[in-house]
């Protein structure tokens, strides 16, 4: 089977280029974040501190995660709710960044994450793809921009959907996960020592995702 990691800090264009690149290669895409954000949304609906881990711990028996696959898009369900769509709350991408510094909740996950990768062949994006869940993978790329390239898309993309936001709160939104992904005990962001560099911080997603297609296509 022939897995792809894609790890890379927020905001890097990870996402939308592995959705794309697993569509183009015939890969199944695996968001790994969107597992991290549902334990952080059902944490805050539960009204539990996320960066609480003995409270987080305690509800990891009341979670079940299911992933579908609908019309190539993955759809996550939480305890049988489709949240695909709440889990984008940056609200819930600041709980996600918690409750993933918790090491019962990233043992929670990594058996299904690396399940995933048994059977099939994945395209599989997060943090520590290539260093922790698949150390084997066929192809590690880690994705990353300036802190200030990120932002600028994100407000963009904010602004585009109705939700304009100041761009210094956005930068130093990006900047604070940025600190927390990379600073943990467990975990931490950080590019595997095999894992091939990628910097979209001044070409555009077209040209990203160009080199990111002839790279895996000259890996595998
Ligand atoms: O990629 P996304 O922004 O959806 O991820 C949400 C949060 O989940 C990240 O800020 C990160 O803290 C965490 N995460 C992680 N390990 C992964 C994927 C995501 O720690 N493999």
């Amino acid at each position: 089977m022939i897995s792809i990691a894609i790890d890379g800090p927020s905001g890097a264009g990870k996402s939308s280029l592995a959705k794309a690149l697993a569509k183009d290669l015939g890969y199944v895409y695996v968001d790994t974040g969107a597992m991290y954000r549902s334990i952080g949304l059902y944490a805050v609906r539960a009204g539990v501190d996320p960066h609480d881990a003995d409270a987080v711990a305690a509800l990891l028996p009341q979670v079940k995660l299911g992933i579908r696959l609908i019309d190539g898009a993955q759809h996550i369900y939480l305890n049988g709710e489709d949240v695909s769509t709440a889990i984008r709350a940056e609200e819930i991408g600041m709980a996600a960044s918690a409750v993933a510094a918790h090491p019962a909740v990233r043992s929670f996950l990594l058996d299904t994450q690396r399940g995933l990768a048994e059977s099939q062949n994945i395209l599989m994006d997060g943090r520590d793809i290539g260093t922790v869940v698949l150390p084997n993978a066929t192809v590690k790329i880690f994705l990353t921009a300036s802190a200030e390239a990120r932002a600028q898309r994100r407000a963009k993309e904010l602004a585009e959907k109705g939700q304009p936001a100041d761009f210094a709160t956005v930068l130093a939104d990006i900047r604070q996960r940025d600190y927390q992904d990379s600073h943990r005990a467990v975990a931490p962001l950080k590019q595997a020592d095999d894992a091939i560099l990628v910097d979209t911080s001044s070409i555009g997603l077209q040209e990203s995702f160009d080199l990111l297609k002839r790279t895996i296509l000259a890996h595998i």
